[in-house]
């Protein structure tokens, strides 16, 4: 049987997901409700990065602590083995979050109106961090076809034209989960270049490849030494431990790196946290069995997912390129996004995400997590019938 049927009940563990659903959803009692909203798994972490933690958790001094060399060489092995990306460990700088590192970046790179260009529908955080330091926020459209997108590079170069100072990247992309080609980054690296513009590659998602799909870090691709690049990157999506907090940025150009490194001091940030820096060195040094066995569970539960919601009137899904993440299509409906979110919660008492969270152009879509055991997926499609009936 494999480790990701074993269903681990989350409730009253302080999560996210599972205990916050009155406040997010607005309802008076939760207690019934499927949540297959927030962008984390309801799979245990890989045993040797809990083992890690105990490990240090034994150790009864909790001091000041910093991330040691082999956590570094832990992440630099990862990269290179799974992505044929050779990162320097110097270039590595550590943050509590990606979202936090975006807010870094946005702070130290641009100033109060500058415009920030992000193509919707996105991540949340895109949008609202860069309003809440008070820049502007320039949409670009992707393209949708089919429940997937691409880009339109020459709406896109209009927008830089507009004098756009920093671009925000999701690669791969929630929430359709698509994989950018290396073709589609160098447009986008070429277009930063020509117009200026700081490139804020948020590849989180990066090891949830699903099969055959390949994923091109952004400072790999051709031109990607002419631009102004920072990578951020995470173990916390791949093995589930967003509570931990741990990211990187990687910034190989010394004077980006420079004036990040001050911003850090500027806010007296330090490195991880030692509980952090143990999980994050465990997970890439020991996690990859785990993630193989993962990445195989996701495809099976996305599988059950397209057949069965495919075969409803009005519903369209396309199995994702990464990501655990699908995109529902609800335009056949005929629904508002007021009304299927109504019916989903009060009749079918699922909670997923509605599109329009992801900006004007994911009106007409629902994002559904299905890191969860394929038990607790058939569940929710039969809850997403129930609402629809
Ligand atoms: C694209 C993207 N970036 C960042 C995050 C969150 O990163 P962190 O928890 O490290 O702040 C998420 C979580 O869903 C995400 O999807």
């Amino acid at each position: 049987m494999s480790i990701f049927n074993i269903s681990v009940d989350r409730r009253n563990s302080r999560s996210f997901k599972w205990d916050m659903m009155e406040q997010t959803y607005n309802l008076d009692d939760a207690s019934e409700i499927l949540p297959m909203w927030i962008a984390d798994m309801d799979f245990a972490a890989p045993k040797e990065v809990v083992e890690a933690i105990e490990e240090r958790l034994k150790h009864p001094v909790f001091g000041y602590s910093y991330v040691c060399n082999g956590c570094k060489e832990a992440i630099v092995d990862w990269y290179i083995r799974r992505h044929q990306w050779t990162i320097n460990p110097d270039t590595i700088l550590f943050h509590h979050g990606v979202v936090p590192a975006i807010a870094s970046i946005i702070e130290t790179f641009t100033n109060t109106n500058d415009k920030i260009a992000i193509s919707t529908p996105v991540y949340p955080p895109f949008f609202n961090v860069p309003t809440n330091q008070n820049r502007e926020i320039i949409t670009c459209d992707l393209v949708e076809i089919d429940g997937s997108y691409t880009y339109d590079f020459a709406a896109l170069e209009e927008t830089f034209k507009q004098g756009v100072k920093l671009y925000i990247l999701c690669n791969p992309h929630n929430p359709a989960g698509v994989v950018w080609s290396r073709a589609q980054l160098e447009q986008l690296v070429a277009l930063c270049i020509k117009y200026d513009v700081y490139l804020l590659a948020d590849e989180i998602h990066a090891d949830l490849m699903n099969e055959g799909n390949i994923f091109t870090p952004a400072l790999t691709v051709a031109g990607a030494d002419q631009a102004k690049i920072i990578s951020c990157i995470a173990p916390t999506k791949t093995f589930n431990l967003a509570g931990i907090q741990a990211a990187m940025m990687v910034v190989p150009d010394d004077h980006l790196r420079a004036q990040l490194e001050q911003n850090a001091l500027a806010h007296g940030k330090m490195d991880l946290n030692a509980f952090a820096s143990a999980a994050v060195q465990a997970a890439y040094t020991h996690g990859e069995e785990w993630l193989n066995e993962l990445l195989q569970y996701l495809s099976t539960n996305m599988d059950y997912v397209v057949k069965e919601l495919n075969a409803i009137n009005g519903i369209s899904v396309a199995k994702p390129q990464g990501t655990y993440l699908m995109w529902v299509d609800y335009r056949g409906t005929g629904l508002s996004e007021e009304e299927i979110m109504d019916r989903l919660l009060s009749i079918g008492k699922l909670a997923l995400e509605p599109g329009t969270k992801y900006g004007e152009a994911g009106r007409g879509f629902l994002r559904m997590n299905i890191a969860c055991p394929l038990a607790t997926v058939e569940d929710g499609v039969a809850r997403f019938k129930t609402a629809l009936q």
